[in-house]
C-alpha cells in the first residue's frame, strides 16, 4: 500500500478529489496518511479531519527563520513516512533537501499545460488570468514530478480544457478544476501505486 502524504494550503478540492477516488475504488493501492498545511485556516485541514486522516499544521510563522520552518516541515513529512507526497495547491517553496531526499517521490498539480503559464509566479487565479491575456483557446492541468525548479520536473498526465470566450478567471478555474485537475491528480497517484509509471531520461511512461 502505497503511503501518500499530502501537502495543501487552501481549499483542498484536489485533496477531496483523491480522498473520493481512494473510497470508491478508482484509486487502489494507495493511502493518505496524513495532511500538511502551511496554513491553519486551510479547509482542507478540515476535510482530512472529516475522513479520519490526520492532519497537521506546519506554519512558517510560529517559526524563527526558514531553516527551522524547513526543518519542521521535514520532520512532519518523515514523520508520516510516505512513500509519495503529492502537493496539491501548496504554496510553500519545497526545501532542497526534501527534493533531493524524495527524487521522483514528489508530484505537483499545475493548473496549465506544462511549458505554458508556469513558472516563478504562476500560481492561483493568476495561472488563469494569464492564459485569458494571452487569449489561448485551450489549457489544461499537468501533474509533473517535482524537482529543484518551479514547474520543470518530468511531466506525468496532462489534460487539455477548452477556454470559452465568457469565460474569467474563476469560471476558467473552475473548469480546469473539473475536466482535469480531478481527474489526473488521481490517476497518476493510481498509476504510481500500481507501478505503471517509469521515468527514464527525464521523460515519464505512464502505462494503462
Ligand atoms: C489548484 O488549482 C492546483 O492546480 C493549484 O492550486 C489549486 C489548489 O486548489 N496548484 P485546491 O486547494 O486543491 O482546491
Amino acid at each position: 500500500m502505497l503511503r501518500v502524504v499530502v501537502c495543501v494550503s487552501g481549499g483542498g478540492t484536489n485533496l477531496q478529489a483523491l480522498i473520493d477516488s481512494i473510497d470508491a475504488g478508482s484509486v487502489t493501492n494507495a493511502e493518505i496518511a496524513g495532511v500538511i498545511s502551511n496554513n491553519p485556516g486551510a479547509y482542507a485541514l478540515e476535510r482530512a479531519k472529516k475522513h479520519g486522516i490526520a492532519g497537521v499544521c506546519v506554519s512558517p510563522k510560529s517559526y524563527d527563520n526558514r531553516e527551522q520552518f524547513y526543518e519542521a516541515l521535514l520532520d512532519t513529512v518523515e514523520g508520516f513516512a510516505p512513500d509519495l507526497i503529492v502537493l496539491a495547491g501548496f504554496l510553500v517553496t519545497i526545501p532542497k533537501q526534501m527534493i533531493a531526499g524524495y527524487k521522483n517521490r514528489i508530484i505537483n498539480i499545475h493548473p496549465s499545460l506544462i511549458p505554458s503559464f508556469c513558472g516563478v509566479g504562476y500560481y492561483g487565479l493568476k495561472v488563469h488570468e494569464k492564459a485569458l491575456e494571452r487569449g489561448v483557446k485551450i489549457t489544461g492541468a499537468t501533474v509533473h514530478f517535482v524537482d529543484e525548479g518551479t514547474d520543470t520536473g518530468p511531466i506525468l498526465l496532462q489534460k487539455a480544457v477548452e477556454v470559452l470566450p465568457e469565460d474569467d478567471a474563476k469560471t476558467l478555474q473552475r473548469r480546469v478544476m473539473e475536466q482535469a485537475e480531478w481527474l489526473i491528480l488521481p490517476k497518476a497517484v493510481h498509476a504510481i501505486a500500481n507501478g505503471l509509471v517509469d521515468v527514464t531520461d527525464g521523460r515519464v511512461l505512464v502505462r494503462e
